[in-house]
């Protein structure tokens, strides 16, 4: 592992993040500490309600823990405030989620010039084009969403979430609305960003295939990590570990 594969993108310590009321609160996330390296696709899973959705909002800055502290590319989140966070989300993190979210409106390399145009920057067309062309879709650049199958409207929304050169790329459920053979090109693309340009990804998937391109999985259960693989990730260990968390979560 190299230098660069070793630098931490994103840190939590000890991150909880209470619902509720004084009479009733959830602990959705009851004291998580994790570190994501450079260069590493990270998967997370753990069974319905366990923190999945929460930590990956307080990871990227769309939430605020109740408490703990999170760092992403040196920058302490709890020291924004709201502007910062906004521009932070903006200028040092992709969002990839399961329905796309596209604009509708836009064509494809409308799509992908969006969080430049939002950030003030300028959104150069051949730059906009070398993105859409390295998610195979050089022939897409003027089809609108409704003219592409999900498997393609996925890649534009990899696109537009690389477009910014962000440190920290975070994926929830990004092949929940594809088809078998779709998913497969999503989750090659994705780990070839991480092999070939060090882009750190984390994904939340309840899928143990999805979570089977994943250098390392972090397994979730009541607003805890309980476990973690750090090798030996495959569709059939990772299917294992969850069968035992949904077990305990059924209380059996
Ligand atoms: N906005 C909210 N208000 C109240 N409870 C919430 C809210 N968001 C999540 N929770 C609760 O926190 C727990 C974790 O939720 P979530 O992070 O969505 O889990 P997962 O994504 O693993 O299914 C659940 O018990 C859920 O009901
Ligand atoms: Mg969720």
């Amino acid at each position: 592992m190299d230098i660069q594969q070793d630098r931490e993108t994103v840190r939590l310590w000890s991150v909880r993040r209470l619902y509720g009321t004084a009479a009733h609160t959830v602990k959705a996330l009851d004291g998580v500490s994790a570190a994501f390296h450079a260069g590493t696709l990270t998967a997370v899973m753990g069974p319905s309600g366990s923190g999945k959705s929460t930590l990956l909002h307080c990871a990227a800055g769309l939430d605020r823990p109740t408490d703990g502290k999170i760092v992403i590319d040196g920058t302490d989140l709890g020291s924004l405030d709201e502007n910062g966070l906004t521009l932070l989300r903006r200028q040092r993190v992709g969002f990839v989620f399961q329905a796309f979210n596209l604009v509708s409106a836009l064509t494809a390399e409308q799509n992908v010039a969006l969080p430049l145009r939002l950030a003030g920057r300028p959104a150069p067309p051949a730059e906009v084009r070398a993105a859409l062309a390295e998610v195979g879709l050089a022939d897409r650049v003027r089809h609108r969403p409704s003219g592409l199958s999900g498997g393609e409207q996925q890649r534009v929304a990899i696109a537009r979430a690389l477009i910014t050169r962000p440190a920290v790329m975070f994926a929830d459920e990004p092949t929940g609305q594809l088809d078998m053979k779709a998913s497969r090109q999503v989750l090659g693309m994705l780990r070839n960003l991480v092999d070939n340009q060090a882009q750190t990804v984390i994904m939340v998937t309840h899928d143990p295939v999805t979570a089977s391109y994943a250098d390392r999985v972090l397994f979730l259960a009541d607003g805890r990590v309980v476990d973690e693989f750090t090798s030996g990730v495959t569709a059939e260990s990772v299917a294992r570990r969850m069968a035992n968390l949904e077990e305990e979560a059924a209380g059996c």
